[in-house]
């Protein structure tokens, strides 16, 4: 029915030229100027969230935490006296080098002068140095999914996902009974990295009262979502809604990480629930981020079009005055209420079927969600096999203003920081 429409709308403009819009021709000029892209930063930064400092008009892109290992130096002449060793001795003394140096990170940073570039991979900033003491430390504590959202012009707030501490949560993250069944999984040991119960993600908040967005970040002593018995949660992104001023946190209930293998450990029935769901919050300097009110569920996955799970919501808000003088409905530019866009990635991350796809809520945050693009509505917004020559595309983020969405995909160097040039009209989403 979309495609239909489209069409016609196709051949409208196309026959009658005082019909095409304004915007429907620079949706066109972008469509034509979609080409291949190449990483903004060519080292392995998934799932990335981006965030300006407003004093100092610089970018800073996070990512989830990794090794990160420095490059080796320029293989240029080695001023060494001893010319004598052996290349075996010479190998083991490179791989100890390198060992030595890589350092471990909580959560990764880069920063541009656009959301364009060039990005620049900040090796000495650790915006993290610690998830809090709920969760697990150092590499074990798996610090996923960074978002930074700016409170004030000293203080931001950072939410992230990461495993809980052994005991954390006590029997409330054993429902699902998967550790039970861990002892006979010798089969699925695919699944075994989120089989147990033990290893389930929450989401917690950390918040810097430094002017810069780098933090460093005090995590809370607690994690502020965390339904354990559902699985956890993760994938958060804080949200200031312009229309009313409140604050979101939206995330993803990780119910794969209590499936039963398969693809992302949800492939074999009885599979898990993974819905994206909005939970406000307050702010508070003193007691930091609580949930206000109950959450609710946003968008759920389509088993059919979505495979294992929805993950990576982004949330982007579009005033009303920006789509009444766009009249891309063709409907003579009456007045609309502002619209959301709510981003998400579906099926598995480390799959070519993992994408950038999208929904529209008009009025309300809260929804209804109308999926527009992939989860069964047409071809993803970005994915694996497109104009951009990306694998396994996902992980989105918008920049607030809705001109640029950062994402990750596949590279040589583990899933790559890319970026794409966007702009929304009539609640449609162009990207080149
Ligand atoms: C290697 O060491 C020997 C003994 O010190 C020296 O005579 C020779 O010039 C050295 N060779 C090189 C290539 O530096
Ligand atoms: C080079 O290494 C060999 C074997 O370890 C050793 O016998 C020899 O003395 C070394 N020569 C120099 C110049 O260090
Ligand atoms: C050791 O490594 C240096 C620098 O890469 C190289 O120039 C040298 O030939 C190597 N020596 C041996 C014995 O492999
Ligand atoms: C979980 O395990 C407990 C005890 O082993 C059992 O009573 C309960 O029915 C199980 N629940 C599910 C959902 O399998
Ligand atoms: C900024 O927000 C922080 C955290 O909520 C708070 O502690 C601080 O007082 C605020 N500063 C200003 C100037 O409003």
């Amino acid at each position: 029915m979309a495609a239909l429409v489209a069409v016609i709308y196709l051949l409208l403009a196309l026959l009658l030229p005082s019909f095409s819009s304004s915007s429907y021709s620079s949706s066109s000029r972008a469509t034509r100027a979609a080409r291949a892209k190449t990483p903004l930063l060519s080292v392995d930064f998934p799932d990335p969230c981006i965030v300006q400092d407003a004093s100092s008009g610089t970018w800073y892109a996070f990512a989830t935490g990794g090794w990160w290992t420095p490059p080796p130096p320029p293989p240029t002449a080695a001023p060494n006296n001893n010319n004598n060793s052996s290349s075996a001795d010479n190998a083991t003394a490179a791989t100890l080098e390198a060992a030595a140096a890589a350092v471990y990170k909580n959560i990764q940073a880069a920063s541009a002068p656009h959301p364009a570039g060039p990005w620049t991979y900040l090796a000495s900033a650790d915006p993290l140095p610690s998830a809090g003491a709920w969760a697990l430390s150092g590499p074990d504590a798996q610090v996923w999914a960074p978002s930074v959202a700016r409170l004030n012009a000293s203080a931001y707030v950072l939410y992230y996902a990461a495993l809980l501490a052994p005991g954390y949560v006590g029997s409330a993250a054993n429902e699902g009974n998967s550790s039970s069944s861990s002892s006979s999984s010798s089969s699925s040991s695919s699944s075994s990295s989120s089989a147990s119960a033990s290893r389930l993600h929450c989401i917690g908040a950390a918040t810097s009262t430094t002017s810069s967005p780098l933090g460093p970040y005090r995590p809370q002593r607690e994690p502020v979502i965390c339904p354990a018995g559902e699985g956890g949660a993760i994938d958060p992104a804080g949200f200031a809604d312009p229309a009313t001023g409140r604050r979101y946190v939206a995330y993803k209930v990780d119910g794969n990480a209590l499936g039963r293998g398969g693809e992302c450990n949800n492939g074999v029935a009885p599979s898990r629930r993974t819905p994206l769901v909005l939970q406000e919050v307050e702010v508070d300097g003193a007691e930091g981020v609580r949930p206000v009110g109950p959450a609710a569920e946003i968008l759920d996955r389509d088993a059919d079009a979505d495979g294992p799970l929805v993950e990576a919501p982004d949330l982007l808000y579009l005033p009303p005055s920006r789509d009444a003088d766009a009249d891309a409905d063709g409907d003579g530019g009456r007045s609309r209420p502002g619209r959301y866009v709510l981003f998400y990635s579906n099926r598995c991350w480390d799959g070519p079927g993992y994408s950038v796809n999208y929904a529209v809520a008009e009025g309300s945050i809260m929804g209804p969600y109308k999926r527009a693009a992939g989860s069964g509505e047409g071809p993803p917004l970005i994915g694996t096999g497109d104009r951009f020559d990306v694998t396994a595309p996902g992980g989105a983020a918008s920049v607030p203003g809705g001109d640029w969405l950062l994402f990750h995909g596949n590279c040589p160097q583990g899933r790559c920081l890319f970026g794409a040039e966007m702009e929304v009209v009539g609640g449609r989403v162009t990207v080149w």
